[in-house]
């Protein structure tokens, strides 16, 4: 199994110990990244990626060995500690580079056949908006299967987090990594992204813009193909 994790953080705390803990349970060859060390660009706004294709953006190359192995992996883990209530700004600047790749303009293939895990912690609240910022990137890239985790740590560092948490955290990876390794390779595609993606082949008949027509052109999906097929 391979396996993506990239952290919307550089150092090594709680939310990299959780995700770390996740992907080695998974096990299978890990690859990681850290933001903004790995990729710490902010989208400029060009519009280039929607207009022209990706490769017009100013930071395609920068940004291609983490896409590279997003596009290989079985399995992408994204971990983003909570701040106030939401993603840390390089996950946020980090997926604003993906817009492009989002149903409603060129998704990739390869996304509708993996499995995906959004983890998130905080002191105390803000799992579930911190991991809604994260899925709504993988659901509308069309992965069909996604995790949330979140947990309160009540700490603001990985050596402040008592055992009784992290005897909960040990229990919790083992029951998501056992889940996930009995849907490897039989992951279904549910009815929400079908519908989406139904609609966006209507649309994508005349086109929002040149680039994304041809694109569903060339794949065939403004016709019968699919993704996922
Ligand atoms: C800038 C900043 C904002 C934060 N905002 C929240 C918050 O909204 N809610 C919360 O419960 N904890 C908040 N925290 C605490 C962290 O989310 C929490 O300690 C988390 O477990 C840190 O993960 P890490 O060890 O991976 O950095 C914040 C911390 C920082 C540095």
């Amino acid at each position: 199994m391979k396996i993506v994790l990239i952290n919307g953080q550089n150092h090594r705390g709680s939310t990299y110990h959780v995700g770390r803990q996740l992907a080695e349970k998974l096990g299978g060859n890990i690859k990681e990244f850290f933001l903004p060390r790995d990729f710490g660009e902010f989208c400029v706004g060009c519009g280039g990626c929607f207009m022209k294709g990706e490769r017009a953006c100013p930071h395609y190359e920068k940004l291609r060995p983490i896409t590279k192995a997003m596009d290989e992996a079985d399995v992408l883990i994204l971990t983003s500690p909570v701040y106030v209530y939401h993603v840390t700004g390089s996950m946020k600047a980090f997926l604003d580079h993906y817009g492009y790749r989002w149903m409603v303009h060129r998704p990739e293939e390869k996304m509708f056949r993996k499995q995906a895990v959004c983890i998130s912690t905080a002191a105390g609240a803000g799992m579930k908006s911190t991991n809604k910022d994260m899925a709504d990137s993988l659901f509308f890239w069309g992965i069909p299967k996604i995790y949330r985790y979140g947990v309160a740590v009540q700490a603001i560092k990985w050596d402040g987090v008592n055992g009784k948490i992290r005897k909960k955290i040990e229990h919790d990876t083992d029951r998501l990594a056992k889940e996930i390794r009995e849907n490897a390779g039989k992951v279904k595609l549910g009815i929400k992204t079908r519908a989406f993606f139904f609609i966006m082949h209507l649309l994508q008949k005349k086109g929002f813009n040149e680039t994304d027509r041809i694109y569903w052109k060339k794949k065939g999906w403004t016709g019968r193909k699919r993704p996922w097929k």
